[in-house]
C-alpha cells in the first residue's frame, strides 16, 4: 500500500520550484480553472504568503526520498480545509488516496479538531481519495463539501458510493 511507503515532511523554501511545475500542469486545475497557470512571480507571491501563515500545516509527500505531492490547508469560515496535489506524472497509482489518509491523520495528531474538504463535482480521483479516507459528505451544491473527524477506512454513511 502506498501509504506505508510515503512520508510527510514540512515544506522547504526550495520546494517552490516543484510546486510551480505541478501548478502549471493543466490537469491540476482541470476542475478549478480560476487558479490555473499562474506566472512564476504570482506563484512565488502565493508561496511566500502561504509560508508566512501556514508552513506548520503544509507538507511535502516523499516516496523513496523524492517529492511526489503536497498537502496543505486553508483556514476560512472557521474551518480548516485540506487540499492535496500529486505530481502529474504519478497520478492514478494510489498515491493521492495515501496522501489524503496520511495528511489527515498527521493534522489531527497535530491538534486539528476537524478537517474539511471541498471537491469539485467531476473530480472523481479527489472524491474517492477523500471518501476512501473517511471523509463524510455534508453538502452537494456544485461543489461537494466533506468533513473528517477521526481516522477511518471505508466511506461513511452519507458519502457517495462508487
Ligand atoms: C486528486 C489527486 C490528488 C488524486 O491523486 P491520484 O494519485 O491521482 O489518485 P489515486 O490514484 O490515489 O486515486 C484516488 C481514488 O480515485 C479513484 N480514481 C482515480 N481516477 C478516477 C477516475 N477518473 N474515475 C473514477 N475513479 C477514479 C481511484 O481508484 C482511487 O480510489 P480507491 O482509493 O478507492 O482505489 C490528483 O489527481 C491530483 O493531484 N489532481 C489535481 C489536484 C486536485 O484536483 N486536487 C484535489 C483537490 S483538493
Amino acid at each position: 500500500m502506498p501509504e506505508q511507503q510515503i512520508t510527510l515532511r514540512r515544506i522547504h523554501d526550495s520546494d517552490a520550484i516543484a510546486l510551480y511545475r505541478w501548478q502549471q500542469d493543466p490537469g491540476t486545475h482541470a476542475f478549478d480553472p480560476v487558479n490555473a497557470s499562474p506566472s512564476f512571480d504570482k506563484h512565488l507571491a502565493w508561496f511566500v504568503g502561504r509560508w508566512a501563515t501556514e508552513h506548520t500545516r503544509w507538507f511535502i509527500a516523499e516516496l523513496h526520498g523524492q517529492p511526489i505531492g503536497t498537502a496543505y490547508v486553508d483556514a476560512h469560515e472557521d474551518k480548516i480545509w485540506l487540499s492535496v496535489v500529486i505530481a502529474p506524472e504519478l497520478r492514478g497509482r494510489g498515491l493521492g488516496s495515501a496522501l489524503v489518509r496520511l495528511a489527515s491523520v498527521t493534522l489531527l495528531r497535530q491538534g486539528e479538531p476537524m478537517l474539511w474538504a471541498r471537491i469539485h463535482q467531476g473530480n472523481e480521483a479527489s472524491l474517492w481519495a477523500f471518501t476512501g479516507a473517511g471523509y463524510k459528505l455534508d453538502r452537494q451544491e456544485g461543489v461537494w463539501t466533506f468533513h473528517y473527524l477521526t481516522a477511518g477506512g471505508a466511506a461513511r454513511p452519507g458519502a457517495p458510493t462508487k
